[in-house]
């Protein structure tokens, strides 16, 4: 019988180039959490999708010389397969291409302007007009724009506007009523700094006439909506809210909890629920504010090239174990620094020693002494105590830290039992019973108790390792229909007679050493991480090149180190380049202009990945980069001290 539904949802992402593990990490702690309403018998929906339209998706697509449209449909594609090879049981995916979502949207945007919430004004502000963004003079850095740090200039920019400041006493009411936000740190931030600030919550500007790449206001074709407005009703929209499309609306909204990154936390927090003050209508429960994955202390990004690469990182160790680590290893709530030696560290100790190791030697020492069957005859002892009492309460603590959003917690109490279920190991030396004839029965019981523990571990590890733990399932003979939430409250599920097995080995020990040694240089090959297919493309556009055409050329800063002329030849130069930890001869014809020691020591740029070529029979590879001055060659020598084999992007 189904507890009631549970409704919860992701940020849908912008498909401007693939995903990394910090998108990742909220899409799969979503999952968790859904998987784990699901075992408590809750009927779920779990939403998560792309948020497709924006100036920035139509630059990335003339960039790539394709359609807005085609853009977003490959990188789409690639989005779903991510979540595919995660594991991510989502229940509906949404793109704010649909036609049903642009559709509600029109609608929507209608409603407000007949209500008298949104009108037309003018945008007045400093404009910057290669990142066509208004900003504010306390929004400048040293009077110029913060993105692109261009100059801004006045203008004035026919826009509709959405009467924000007319819920703001409302908004402010709800965020301090309680639960609607958290980590409630969150709160205070977002009162101050958007509410209480100097000139109050101002309205908002929801319409664009800059670009094309949006959904357009029906009423007055030359404006699209702002993209947050369109993005944040894709929550209802998918539920078929002002659309046939789908049907559940009634049945799921309110939202029982939005996840989403403290940078959007402001747009979920105020406008969205103003936006359906506005219209009227329920509020979502809950906006969980979950923090960043960051690297070398600061946030990755898609721009800066600083990402990690989930799929690289789960063919390699796992899906399960990737999962594990980005929800055991960071609070949620917080910050946290990924590292990949964070990531091996925690595998060994926990996924590959405290709990493959344990559930393996549990099962082998049942096929050692007991065929591999459970036995009939058990008897306790002093040890017990502890370990059923803690794996008892099990349930009900893991319970109490998944219903607060603390997966690290949740996971830490299950971790504790299986610490403890090793200890008792040691404690009661099931070899050393196995010596003793007259110890069977109680050699019968530690290994039972054993196994008990592990089945309660493993049933509530599902919703996070739910392929491992399906894999576990079978080999400590659990019945795949005794394998839930209920289970779990239970003692004795296990039968005697029921067949357990050593199986394969679920999470072998990482070479730490090794390891990384190996990620260092996939990532020095992928380095920065490698572009969306769009941006492979090639530009259709005559005499303009896409940025996946420039990403082609590796270009490196190298050393030279030693140089001679090349024999019978007057214009080549045979040198040494130091490029990172290798050397490479490359010839180059610039002798009529430069003698060997106006080079050697000097640091220039090199094209790194240029197919080697032989010039009067010495092998080259690689080019010097030099500029035509009338009719001289002259070598770029770099001023800057930089470490050779930096890579320039
Ligand atoms: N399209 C908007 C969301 C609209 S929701 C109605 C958007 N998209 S995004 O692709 O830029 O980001 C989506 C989510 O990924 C955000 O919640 C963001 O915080 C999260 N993350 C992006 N990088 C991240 C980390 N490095 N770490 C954790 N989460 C990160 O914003």
């Amino acid at each position: 019988m189904s507890k009631g539904t549970f409704y919860i949802t992701t940020p849908i992402y912008y498909p401007s180039a693939n995903l990394h593990i910090g998108h990742t990490y909220c899409t799969v702690a979503t999952d968790v959490m859904a998987r784990y309403k699901r075992m408590r018998g809750f009927d779920v929906m779990f939403l998560t999708g792309t948020d497709e339209h924006g100036l920035k998706i139509e630059e990335k697509a003339r960039d790539a010389g394709v359609t807005p449209q085609q853009f977003v449909d490959k990188v789409v594609a690639g989005i779903k397969e991510l979540w595919k090879l995660m594991n991510v049981s989502y229940d509906r995916f949404i793109r704010t291409t649909d036609d049903y979502h642009v559709s509600s949207i029109q609608r929507i945007f209608k409603m407000m302007y007949e209500k008298g919430d949104i009108y037309k004004g003018s945008y007045r502000g400093l404009y910057c007009t290669p990142c066509e963004s208004f900003w504010t003079e306390s929004q400048l850095v040293d009077g110029k724009c913060p993105d692109c740090g261009g100059e801004v200039k006045y203008a004035e920019e026919e826009a509709y506007f959405f009467r924000a400041s007319k819920y703001a006493d409302r908004v402010r009411d709800l965020l301090k009523s309680g639960s609607f936000l958290e980590p409630a740190s969150r709160v205070n931030e977002m009162i101050n700094n958007f509410l209480d600030c100097e000139g109050g919550l101002q309205d908002l500007c929801v319409s664009r006439t800059t670009f094309r790449w949006g959904i357009p206001v029906d009423f007055d074709p030359g404006h699209v909506v702002y993209v947050w407005l369109d993005a944040l009703f894709n929550y209802m929209t998918a539920l078929g809210y002002c659309n046939d499309a789908h049907h559940d609306l009634e049945k799921f909204w309110p939202a029982d909890v939005h996840f989403v990154g403290k940078e959007i936390v402001r747009f979920h927090s105020i406008y969205w629920p103003a936006f359906l003050m506005s219209l009227d209508l329920p509020l979502p429960k809950k906006v969980y504010g979950h923090g960043w994955l960051l690297l070398d202390g600061g946030k990755m990004s898609k721009s800066k090239g600083n990402v990690v690469d989930p799929v690289v990182l789960a063919q390699r160790y796992g899906v399960d174990a990737l999962r594990y680590f980005l929800l055991r290893e960071f609070p949620f709530g917080s910050d946290g620094n990924f590292s990949n030696e964070a990531l091996i560290a925690r595998i060994n100790a926990d996924l590959a020693n405290d709990l493959g190791n344990l559930i393996s030697r549990s099962a082998a020492m049942m096929e050692k002494y007991f065929g591999g069957v459970i036995p009939e005859d058990r008897e306790g002892g002093s040890e017990d105590g502890e370990l059923l009492r803690m794996v008892k309460e099990l349930p009900s603590r893991f319970e109490e830290q998944m219903e607060k959003y603390a997966f690290q917690q949740a996971l830490q109490e299950v971790f504790k039992v299986l610490s403890r279920a090793n200890k008792y190991i040691d404690e009661t030396a099931p070899w050393v019973l196995s010596k003793d004839d007259g110890k069977k029965a109680r050699l019968g019981g530690v290994l039972y108790n054993l196994l008990e523990a592990e089945r309660v571990c493993v049933t509530l590890l599902k919703p996070f390792i739910p392929e491992s733990c399906e894999k576990f399932r079978a080999m400590l003979g659990i019945p795949a229909d005794r394998f839930g939430w209920d289970d779990a409250l239970l003692r004795g599920v296990l039968t005697p007679g029921t067949a357990v097995s050593k199986g394969e080995n679920v999470f072998p020990r990482i070479d730490l050493k090794k390891e990384l040694e190996a990620l260092e240089a996939i990532h020095a090959t992928k380095k920065p991480q490698a572009p969306a297919e769009e941006e492979k493309k090639e530009s259709t556009v005559e005499g303009v090149i896409s940025i996946g055409d420039l990403q082609k050329v590796d270009l490196r800063v190298g050393k030279i180190l030693a140089c001679e002329p090349v024999k019978k030849s007057d214009k080549l130069l045979c040198l040494q380049v130091e490029v990172g930890a290798e050397t490479r001869q490359i010839v180059s014809g610039i002798h009529t202009w430069y003698e060997p020691q106006d080079l050697i020591g000097k640091k220039v740029l090199v094209v790194y990945n240029l197919a080697p070529a032989k010039l009067r029979g010495v092998e080259s590879a690689g080019m010097l980069l030099a500029a035509a001055v009338g009719d001289r060659a002259r070598v770029i020598f770099l001023e800057e001290d930089l470490p050779s084999g930096s890579r320039l992007s």
